[in-house]
């Protein structure tokens, strides 16, 4: 399966074309301690800040700084607490105020390394600081390699909701180094799994074939099984952010599953319980049956899917995520505060399929709310 263009030095380089935004994805081994051959030709200067959290610096950062210095790039490190908690106004402003002093200039460039907590952070902080300077994405989870570094999405969250305040800002290089996984904790590494499944979901049945075959190898930790996910979701993102860069149309689909996963985040109040990749598995699940409530999706193909991520050990049910107290209605009132609900009307990414993925913006509220009932009451996204 031809999953992006195969260069000499053993790495493979996805485009992602949105003319003169456009950039690369890098996706190979131990890219982080040859950062510095990689980014020397993109920067302005060279002089990077790194952005990171606790955690992955304690890991990485020595490696990524050793490159740089060799390469002659001169380098700072700011360093957040790990995990969604970071992503507020108040981490926003620590981080802001750090750059200024650093007297960050419209030429340097901020590296986000870390997941995509800190990519949503750094991104958001470089995309106001001066009014815009450049970052680079060197995402260390596998949510973040196969999702949120590419794109341009950046932003932190709300009390009203997830991801309420960001904006459109597209990075100049992404470096997805899958050795970097290694120190992924498992359950991590299995969240970032649920959005690698999404892409099969979407349009792309062989990959969920090729998933079904070679998903625990993945969560085993094979290098080549990694690369090659990595590589086939990164093509598939890319294109769809080149049809479609700031979610007019066809972007949405990237949100199958994602109405459902961010109530039930909101629901956690976003405290670690439940991760991004554990609630989308489970809204992958929802989104099936809906498709399939409404008439429109085979019953066989929801439960493959759901066959298949309770497989590779991924919650399927709501039920398995430990939200004492969720109702239908707590979860529609989370919902109606989604970015997707234009005019009142909630935009629902359904499937005739799998591989056949499509967004709809009829769907009456109280199909949801029957279907979310159901759900709810047997402790299952599906019956
Ligand atoms: P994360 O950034 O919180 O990382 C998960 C945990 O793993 C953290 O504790 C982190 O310290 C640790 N970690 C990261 N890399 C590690 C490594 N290599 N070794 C050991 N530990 C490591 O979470 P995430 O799952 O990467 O990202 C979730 C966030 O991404 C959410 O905020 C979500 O909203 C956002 N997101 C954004 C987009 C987008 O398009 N911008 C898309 C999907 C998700
Ligand atoms: N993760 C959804 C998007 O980037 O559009």
């Amino acid at each position: 399966m031809e999953a992006g263009e195969e260069q000499a030095d053993n790495t493979t380089t996805v485009r992602v074309d949105l003319a003169e935004r456009s950039y690369d994805i890098i996706i190979g081994e131990d890219l982080l301690a040859s950062a510095g051959h990689y980014l020397s030709p993109i920067l302005a200067r060279p002089r990077v800040v790194i952005v990171s959290d606790e955690t992955v610096a304690g890991i990485h950062l020595v490696a990524l700084q050793a490159s740089l210095n060799a390469a002659g790039i001169d380098n700072d490190a700011i360093i957040v607490p790990p995990g969604e908690g970071s992503k507020n106004f108040a981490q926003l402003q620590l981080l802001l105020d750090r750059l200024l002093e650093l007297r960050v200039e419209r030429r340097d460039t901020i590296l986000a390394l870390g997941g995509g907590v800190i990519g949503d952070l750094a991104g958001f902080a470089a995309a106001i600081l001066r009014r815009g300077i450049d970052f680079i994405q060197l995402p260390t989870t596998l949510l973040s390699q196969v999702d949120s570094s590419v794109g341009g999405k950046t932003a932190i969250n709300a009390a009203q909701g997830k991801n309420l305040i960001g904006a459109f800002y597209q990075p100049r290089l992404v470096l997805a180094d899958v050795t970097a996984l290694a120190s992924l904790p498992a359950r991590e590494l299995r969240a970032g799994y649920g959005e690698v499944v999404k892409y099969g979901l979407i349009d792309d049945f062989a990959f969920f074939e090729w998933l079904e075959e070679n998903g625990a190898d993945l969560l085993a930790g094979s290098t080549d099984a990694l690369r090659h996910a990595v590589a086939v979701s990164c093509r598939s993102k890319a294109a769809i952010v080149a049809r479609d860069e700031r979610e007019k149309g066809d972007r949405a689909l990237l949100n199958l599953g994602h109405t459902f996963a961010h109530a039930l985040e909101a629901e956690a109040s976003y405290d670690g319980r439940v991760l991004h990749g554990e609630a989308v598995a489970v809204g992958l699940g929802m989104a099936f049956t809906l498709s399939t409530r409404l008439g429109l999706c085979p019953s066989q193909d929801g439960e493959r899917v759901r066959r298949h991520l309770a497989a590779m050990d991924l919650p399927i049910e709501s039920g398995q995520l430990g939200l004492a107290g969720l109702t239908a209605e707590t979860m529609l009132a989370h919902m109606r505060q989604d970015k997707k609900v234009s005019d009142n009307q909630l935009t629902f990414i359904l499937a005739n399929g799998i591989g056949r993925s499509f967004v709809a913006k009829d769907v009456g509220e109280d199909k949801v709310r029957e279907m979310l009932q159901d759900a709810l009451q047997s402790g299952k996204a599906g019956k």
